[in-house]
């Protein structure tokens, strides 16, 4: 049998969170009352605008697609206030990521990444027979934020890619302007990733706006969250032309489909959708935080600033699979730490915010638990 790499020996895979229709029938419980709570998707669906416009498009499917999908390019550039060959645009954010890894990272060289983090980050690194670096002693226990200055002293001169997520994902917590600028021009011989797949629900612009300024430096964002385009495929990065013209080159040719093309386009018009989503999230962040009040067995990481948040578990009688799958047989869907984060081990769940019924679903599946 032919062998693959030596860094695919025993590969690892991404493990997404259980679909709604999976648990209804392992468990027997109605589809609408399952609370979907571990794949960070949009309560309120796809943008209504980019649905029309995939319906519109369905006549151009025997074409091909522009190779650099270069209308959604140009509308991006427009939106964010940057030239189109400041754009690559992604099946997924996800996509791009892996374009960096091979692109800016020789083999055997580093990819540093707060830990735990995004999977995908070491998942492709140690694919691709990249070394990827998780600095677990910046992110303190407490409060699961990021020390910035332990985050820097660990960049090497091997160091090719330096990974900040902001807000962070598994916890939601944010980094101030300052602090990224800081991690930036800490790494000039880095390619600095600003990961801002969850910004919208920050309720700021972000720092998009960097990438003006720092020559080492790509912003990505996704239409999978705030716009509800996960099943479509579409992300982006910005960043200087040069360094668009290394990903362009290890980009597969026609990797946007006529439809990501034009459903990105007419989502990016959609304002009221990202608002309405916006404002649900905030309000029900707020609103399961009060909810945590009443349980002494679990904590509620406060400070999100993304449509998730960790949830530890307090009592050392029960770990993370065993609440995992206790609040499945109860219809509630998370992400298990110990599973789906390196570094989390067994004391934390990462719970999606979503209507208030579903974050009812939670706190009282959680309260119910033996
Ligand atoms: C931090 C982070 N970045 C990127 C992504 C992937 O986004 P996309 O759906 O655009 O591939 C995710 C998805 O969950 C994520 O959590």
């Amino acid at each position: 049998m032919l062998r693959s790499h030596p860094g695919l020996q025993a590969p690892e895979y991404y493990v997404p969170g259980l679909s709604a229709d999976h648990v209804s029938e392992r468990y027997g419980i109605p589809i609408e009352e399952i609370a979907k709570l571990g794949s960070a998707e949009n309560p309120h669906g796809a943008s209504p605008l980019a649905k029309q416009a995939v319906k519109e498009h369905l006549e151009a499917l025997h074409l091909y697609p522009s190779w650099t999908a270069d209308s959604l390019r140009q509308k991006i550039a427009a939106k964010y206030g940057f030239e189109y060959p400041q754009v690559i645009c992604g099946s997924g954010e996800t996509e791009i990521l892996s374009l960096i890894t091979r692109a800016f990272c020789p083999p055997g060289d580093k990819i540093q990444m707060p830990g735990p983090c995004f999977p995908i980050y070491h998942l492709f690194a140690e694919a691709e027979g990249r070394l990827p670096v998780l600095v677990h002693e910046a992110t303190d226990r407490q409060s699961m934020a990021i020390d910035v200055d332990t985050y820097i002293e660990a960049i090497q001169s091997d160091t090719r890619v330096v990974y900040i997520t902001n807000p962070h994902s598994p916890s939601g917590t944010w980094l101030e302007e300052s602090e990224v600028r800081r991690i930036i021009e800490s790494a000039p011989n880095s390619l600095v990733v600003l990961d801002e797949a969850y910004v919208h629900y920050s309720n700021t612009a972000g720092y998009i706006s960097l990438a003006h300024e720092y020559e080492n430096l790509v912003v990505l964002r996704t239409f999978s969250k705030a716009f509800g385009l996960a099943g479509l495929r579409i992300g982006f990065g910005i960043a200087h032309p040069q360094i668009i013209e290394s990903l362009l080159a290890v980009k597969p040719t026609w990797n946007m489909g006529q439809l990501q093309i034009v459903g990105g386009i007419a989502a990016l018009d959609d304002d009221q959708h990202v608002e309405t989503t916006v404002k649900t999230i905030m309000n029900n962040r707020d609103y399961v935080q009060t909810r945590f009040d009443d349980l002494d067995r679990f904590r509620m990481i406060s400070n999100s600033h993304s449509n998730f948040f960790l949830v530890e578990i307090l009592d050392s009688e029960i770990n993370s699979t065993e609440v995992f799958e206790g609040l499945l047989e109860r219809g509630v869907v998370v992400k298990d730490g110990s599973v789906s984060f390196r570094g989390l081990e067994d004391r934390f769940l990462r719970c999606d915010v979503n209507f208030q019924q579903h974050m009812d679903r939670l706190v009282d599946g959680l309260a119910d638990l033996p």
